[in-house]
């Protein structure tokens, strides 16, 4: 096939007019040079054989005496000839590939201009949303303020129907309120542009905190939550509010996914003691599928349509949770079978004091 192809080429080539044009085509001139001596060689040789003396008067006896000297007289020319093809050969390969590589600069720089245009779409996206949930923020306040005085009975006494639908209108309240909050904390983080303040904390007061937090709502869901705090005073290093803004994002996680029946277990894994400790929460609920997973860090992602609906929510918690980590360099690790649960492990490191004292 490849031969085929290649004296197909050869004798369009030999078609061209360019290819024997010496002023276009160097490879020609070289190629009569390099056919030259050949006639020059035969000729002094011819002569002796021929039992003639050299001179050139005495050509046409000499072909006379040997005709094969016109053919070894056309070399010069046949070489121009060959070497002008193959020199045309080359010159269009460079030709080819130069386009080419002019194609692939011209699809380079449109790519960057997409990708100068997306950019800048995705900031005003987030400048769009940063200035909605502000307006969304202020008449909420009001709603929630009012509905709190309707509840209070300072405006008179509620029937059992309407006491009914103002807890269905305050549940909702507290839902948007909560989104509300998670895209306005998405919003400042974006734009403090990642800095953190890190200082020494208490592992066991933060568990503490968070198990206050969230026992009455795991406990109304019908979960068992089990924290388990460790025994010494764990110190780590962080920003408290930011890292607790992470578990807030991950119990609210596991106690949404998981069912009536279930638990959520949140503990400290202490394999890389004393350097860093891992704060683990872990769920026996739906898990998320294997595909999903390379994708649950991004901004409004959520595991399927399905789930989504079921359970609510804008898809930010883990995008938000991501940036804090990333803020403070410090690794999340996810592992999660469908049907079986999730375990999600933060690794923060140990504050330097601690890590100098005494091991217990
Ligand atoms: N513990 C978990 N069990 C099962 N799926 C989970 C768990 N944690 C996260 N996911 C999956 O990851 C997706 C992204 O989580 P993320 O917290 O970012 O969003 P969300 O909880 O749906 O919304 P938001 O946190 O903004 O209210 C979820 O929609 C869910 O599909
Ligand atoms: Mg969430």
């Amino acid at each position: 096939m490849k031969w085929r192809k290649t004296i197909g080429e050869f004798i369009r080539n030999g078609l061209r007019r360019g290819s024997y044009d010496p002023r276009r085509n160097p490879f020609l001139v070289f190629g009569f040079f390099w056919g030259l001596p050949i006639p020059i060689y035969t000729l002094y040789f011819g002569f002796p054989l021929a039992g003639l003396p050299r001179e050139a008067a005495l050509l046409p006896q000499l072909f006379a005496a040997q005709p094969w000297q016109i053919y070894f007289l056309l070399h010069p020319v046949l070489f121009a000839g060959i070497f002008g093809i193959l020199g045309v050969f080359y010159v269009t390969k460079e030709e080819q590939v130069a386009e080419l590589l002019q194609q692939m600069r011209d699809k380079v720089r449109e790519l960057n201009l997409a990708n100068r245009d997306l950019k800048q779409l995705d900031r005003m996206k987030d400048e769009f949303l940063s200035n909605i949930t502000h307006e969304l923020r202020t008449p909420l306040v009001t709603i929630q303020g009012y509905s709190e005085m309707l509840g209070s009975g300072r405006l008179g006494q509620l029937t059992d129907k309407q006491r009914k639908a103002l807890d269905v209108m305050q549940r909702n309240q507290q839902r948007l309120v909560a989104m509300i909050e998670q895209l306005l904390a998405y919003g400042r983080l974006e734009e403090h542009g990642g800095q953190v303040f890190e200082s020494a904390f208490s592992v066991r007061k933060l568990m503490r905190h968070l198990r206050q937090n969230f026992l009455p709502a795991m406990e109304k869901k019908g979960i068992r939550f089990e924290v388990i705090a460790p025994a010494e005073d764990l110190q780590v290093l962080g920003q408290e509010d930011l890292i607790e803004q992470v578990f807030v994002n991950l119990l609210g996680n596991a106690r949404k996914f998981t069912d009536p029946g279930g638990q959520v277990l949140f503990y400290v894994d202490k394999s890389e003691y004393p350097e860093r400790v891992a704060l683990v929460v872990k769920d026996n609920g739906c898990g998320i599928p294997e595909d999903e997973l390379p994708f649950i860090f991004e901004r409004f992602r959520q595991g399927d349509g399905s789930i989504s609906r079921q359970h609510g929510g804008a898809g930010l918690g883990l995008a938000i949770v991501k940036r804090i980590l990333d803020a403070h360099r410090a690794p999340i690790k996810v592992e999660s079978r469908p049907g079986e649960g999730t375990r999600i492990a933060v690794t923060l490191p140990l504050a330097a004091e601690r890590r100098a004292g005494p091991r217990r």
